[in-house]
């Protein structure tokens, strides 16, 4: 039975080759002051960021620049975000990047003027926003995570080694978010795999919890049918457009708050990811794929029905003459194949996790009890050791 429910969103999408058109009209609505948020450099080699600029100046705005956004972006490079966005008295943050960009220009909303220390009232405490918040845009130029249309913010604390998501409320959603699929081809594949798989994992979160039959569900394997599908063109030709757009577009339904109304969620996978990040500073979709299938290998008899279901629905296992538990040990065999075949990363050792972060890393990933099995931390080991390869 889908549980009761409020359902909004107020970012606005402009999606298309043509999507960047959307920036100009949007600019109307705010003030003289802009704080351009970018990453590491790719916008300047790629020729996005001479685009922005040129609209923001034909705009007749004052732009402020706060560029270095790294991947994963950390607590200092927030304090450092939230002097800029003062010292600027900005109006709009425009936030040019992928994920860690826009949850980084998120982040800088929400504590520019907070007088408390941000990370201990929003990462630590998760306490609400209760000051002046700076509206946000995004031109978005990585595609996974669906921060172009939600309230993630994940911030990490490399001292304290946490990686830590707040998921804001609609009222901190970038105001409008700009989509082009085109912008997103420069990325190198190790990125846009990782991206795939993030897209993929923000699904299954969602999908591998409660037993009952509704609308999400459906939408949820039609979304992986399409990503499935659209990544494997992806791979052997990253500039194809259609593909390309139709991930973009999954990714952002991914994760923009729909597909989880009404039921419960996991999120274990992020859970541990994260805490792997946070060790590691790895990239975010790299860190779901290594502990995926042990994960799910690991739950699958808590939740039978619905990795049979996922198993016929969406990899097309044939379920004749065989039991359940056959059916959804298939499913998972065809993901983990698919993974493979699409280069994914399939060990935490690969990331970088030594053995001595085990339950540095098991202690750090917070215990979510929405899924099919609540984890202990030796369980948490337990799936972190079998990435690396060592069967349990
Ligand atoms: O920094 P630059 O030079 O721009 O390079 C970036 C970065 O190195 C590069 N890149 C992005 N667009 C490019 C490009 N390179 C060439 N051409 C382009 N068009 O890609 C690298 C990775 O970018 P990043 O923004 O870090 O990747 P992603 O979009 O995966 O974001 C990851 C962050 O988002 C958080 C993750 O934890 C991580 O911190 N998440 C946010 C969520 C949310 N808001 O709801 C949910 C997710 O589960 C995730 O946790
Ligand atoms: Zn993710």
């Amino acid at each position: 039975m889908l549980g009761n429910f409020s359902y909004s969103n107020p970012t606005k999408l402009y999606f298309g080759k043509d999507a960047l058109h959307g920036l100009r009209e949007e600019l109307q609505n705010y003030g003289r002051n802009v704080l351009l948020v970018y990453g590491g450099g790719s916008i300047k080699k790629n020729g996005i960021y001479e685009q922005v600029v040129e609209i923001l100046k034909a705009a007749g705005k004052d732009i402020y620049e706060d560029a270095g956004v790294m991947p994963n972006p950390t607590v200092e490079k927030l304090y450092e975000g939230c002097r800029r966005a003062r010292e600027g008295n900005v109006d709009l943050i425009l936030a040019v990047g992928g994920g860690s960009v826009c949850d980084y220009a998120k982040a800088v909303s929400v504590s520019a003027f907070c007088e408390k220390d941000p990370w201990e009232k929003y990462y630590l405490r998760m306490e609400d926003v209760d000051n002046k918040i700076i509206p946000v845009g995004c031109v978005l130029t990585m595609v996974g995570t669906g921060s172009e249309m939600n309230g993630g913010s994940v911030i990490t604390n490399h001292q304290q080694k946490r990686k830590i998501g707040h998921v804001f409320g609609d009222h901190v959603f970038p105001k409008f978010s700009i989509l082009n699929p085109v912008f997103t081809f420069t990325l190198p594949q190790y990125q846009m795999t990782a991206g795939f798989f993030d897209i993929m994992s923000h699904i299954l979160e969602q999908y591998f919890s409660g037993e009952d039959d509704n609308t999400s569900d459906y939408i949820m394997e039609g979304l992986l049918r399409s990503l499935i599908y659209s990544s494997k063109i992806a791979i052997q030709d990253p500039t194809d457009y259609e593909a390309r757009s139709n991930i973009m577009w999954t990714a952002t339904w991914a994760l923009n708050t729909l597909v989880a109304k009404g039921k419960t969620t996991d999120w274990m996978v992020h859970m541990i990811g994260q805490s792997i990040g946070a060790f590691t500073d790895a990239t975010h979709g790299m860190t779901l794929s290594a502990v995926s299938i042990p994960y799910y290998r690991h739950i699958l008899p808590y939740g039978l029905q619905k990795f049979k279901r996922y198993a016929v629905n969406v990899w097309n296992v044939t379920p004749d003459g065989k039991s359940d538990e056959e059916i959804a040990r298939e499913g998972l065999e065809r993901m983990e194949a698919y993974m493979r075949e699409i280069g994914l990363v399939m060990s935490i050792r690969e990331l970088g996790v030594t053995d001595e972060m085990l339950d540095g890393i098991a202690k750090g990933s917070f215990i979510m009890d929405g899924g099919y099995k609540v984890l202990s931390l030796d369980e948490i080991v337990a799936i972190l050791k079998e990435s690396m390869g060592e069967q349990q």
